[in-house]
């Protein structure tokens, strides 16, 4: 076996697949598909590249030689596309409304959804999809430290000196494939941010307790 452990996870969609491997040796990646080493300690060879803990890429036709824990992402039809994502309708009807798990007025009319959640080795991981142009809410609380590792379409993550826009300091931009670096510090504190859709987005979020 390529594997010790390998499960797709709940919140995964027939068009949008997310699973996560334990001690994969020998695994055999042959379409398109976002590696995420999620192991916290190890560095894993793909390609003969080493990928850090908590970071990713796109990888298609390549076999990697042993991961401790990664996880796969498919997405169809495609990892970008500047139209709309072709399946945004259905989770629309089916993931939370951001309005229904957080009550602000700020958060009332933002195009913000969210899937159940699933853990996995202490890490809570879920999905967000946010429609094109959308200002998903600036904040600077957490009660976890988290990651993103974008899935579909063109977003930024912002870091802003206040809780306003004008304010803004810093722009990482997300594309398909990448994590970011942390935002928070040693103490959980994280400055004012936010995440910007450019296009449609969607993106996996890791949540690590503190
Ligand atoms: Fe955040």
């Amino acid at each position: 076996m390529p594997y010790t452990n390998r499960k797709i996870l709940k919140f995964s969609e027939p068009f949008l697949k997310v699973e996560y491997i334990e001690n994969a040796k020998n695994l055999a990646i042959s379409e398109k598909t976002i590696i995420v080493n999620a192991d916290s300690k190890s560095e894993i060879l793909v390609a003969n590249k080493m990928l850090k803990p908590w970071s990713s890429s796109i990888y298609a036709n390549v076999t990697i030689a042993s991961a401790p824990r990664i996880i796969c992402i498919t997405v169809e039809p495609d990892f970008l596309s500047f139209d709309s994502f072709s399946n945004a309708h259905a989770i629309k009807k089916k993931w939370t409304k951001i309005s229904d798990i957080i009550s602000l007025p700020h958060l009332r009319d933002t195009n913000l959804w969210r899937s159940k959640k699933e853990n996995v080795d202490n890490v809570e991981l879920n999905l967000w999809f946010a429609s094109s142009k959308t200002d998903c809410g600036i904040h600077n609380k957490h009660g976890f430290r988290e990651l993103h590792t974008q899935i579909f379409g063109i977003g930024r993550m912002q870091k802003f000196h206040e809780n306003d826009h004008d304010s803004l300091y810093q722009e990482v931009f997300m594309s398909p494939g990448h994590t970011h670096e942390p935002f928070y510090n040693d103490r959980c504190e994280y400055p004012w941010h936010q995440y910007h859709a450019d296009t449609d987005c969607i993106w996996l979020a890791a949540e690590f307790d503190d």
